[in-house]
């Protein structure tokens, strides 16, 4: 992929810098020691330093960290790297919408401070020989449908946050499992990071976005609304009182069976911290749904309180 870095002074001049209501493309930069030295500056001048790291193909649910960042911390990096030890060999790595113009575009308007895109080979050299791997949390569900999944995610984080230094991040609840995986490494390896977990960002008929709902046909869109649906009558069962989580995981699978398209991977309904199943739902417990719809893998959650 080749990527164009605007510096500053390369910024185009146009009438939103007179507007105060319109805002920058953010910066972007390609290179780490490029992302340190604007980093190095932004603490200098005694600001707080967040990152929100993605894989790209932005939508409002990863403008929502940004927001979120931008709210909370002097100094924003958001990170847009298709990570490729995060992907098993029948994944969408290659095909996984890259879209670097139209996430600028996006950014400009929530004023991201600097967009780091590196490219694979400066983050994995040729003589990469170093991962995380985690045991817990990371091996259930997600960790046992996609081998190498949180392996992937865990060192790319960890180099990301070793990268930017950053005092907090931002990661979104639709990928529950793996914000438990990145809380698990701060406290593990001692980081010095608040990691902070955002709500996740629906459409209006409760699909949960993704960067890979562009996949979806119409008719596949259809089905995959059922997963929303699912963990909406989980939520209402358990707010009328039932307790067992098996009735919960059957009523969810039921409404599940309405989309014929759609091919349920896992149902969990877990203890939300260790991700373990439970019987009895008498604390904090997470419905967590993966299905295929059509050769597209989807994954949605909600946490359910007694
Ligand atoms: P990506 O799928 O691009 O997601 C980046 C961040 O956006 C993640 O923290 C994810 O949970 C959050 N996110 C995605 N959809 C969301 C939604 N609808 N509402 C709120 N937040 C949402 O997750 C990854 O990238 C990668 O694994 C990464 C952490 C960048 C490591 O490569």
């Amino acid at each position: 992929m080749m990527l164009k870095a605007v510096g500053w002074a390369e910024r185009p001049f146009t009438h939103s810098s007179m507007n105060p209501s319109f805002s920058f493309s953010p910066r972007l930069v390609t290179k780490l020691d490029e992302v340190r030295a604007a980093i190095a500056a932004a603490r200098r001048d005694g600001k707080t330093i967040g990152l929100v790291p993605t894989m790209g193909a932005l939508h409002a649910g990863h403008l929502s960290l940004v927001k979120r960042s931008r709210q909370e911390c002097g100094f924003t990096v958001t990170t847009i790297f298709v990570n490729p030890t995060q992907f098993g060999p029948r994944e969408d790595f290659a095909r996984y919408p890259r879209t670097l113009q139209t996430d600028l575009a996006l950014l400009g308007p929530t004023g991201a401070d600097v967009v780091f895109a590196p490219e694979a080979g400066d983050v994995y050299g040729p003589q990469h020989a170093t991962y995380v791997e985690m045991h817990g949390v990371a091996e259930p569900w997600e960790g046992r449908c996609r081998p190498g999944h949180f392996r992937g995610v865990a060192t790319v984080v960890l180099k990301l946050f070793n990268m930017v230094a950053p005092d907090r991040a931002y990661f979104g609840q639709k990928d529950y499992q793996q914000s438990l995986v990145i809380r698990r490494l701060v406290a593990d390896l001692d980081l010095p990071i608040e990691v902070c977990v955002c709500p996740t960002v629906r459409e209006p008929d409760g699909l949960a976005l993704s960067s890979r709902n562009v996949y979806l046909s119409p008719a596949e869109r259809e089905d995959a609304l059922a997963i929303g649906r699912a963990l909406r009558r989980a939520a209402e069962l358990v707010q009328s009182g039932q307790r067992e989580a098996a009735a919960v995981a059957e009523a969810m699978r039921a409404v599940l069976a309405t989309a014929p398209g759609l091919r349920v991977e896992y149902l969990a309904v877990v203890d939300a911290e260790t991700l373990q199943a439970i019987a009895t739902i008498d604390r904090t417990v997470l419905a967590a749904i993966a299905a295929f719809v059509g050769p597209t893998r989807l994954i949605d959650n909600t946490l359910l309180s007694p």
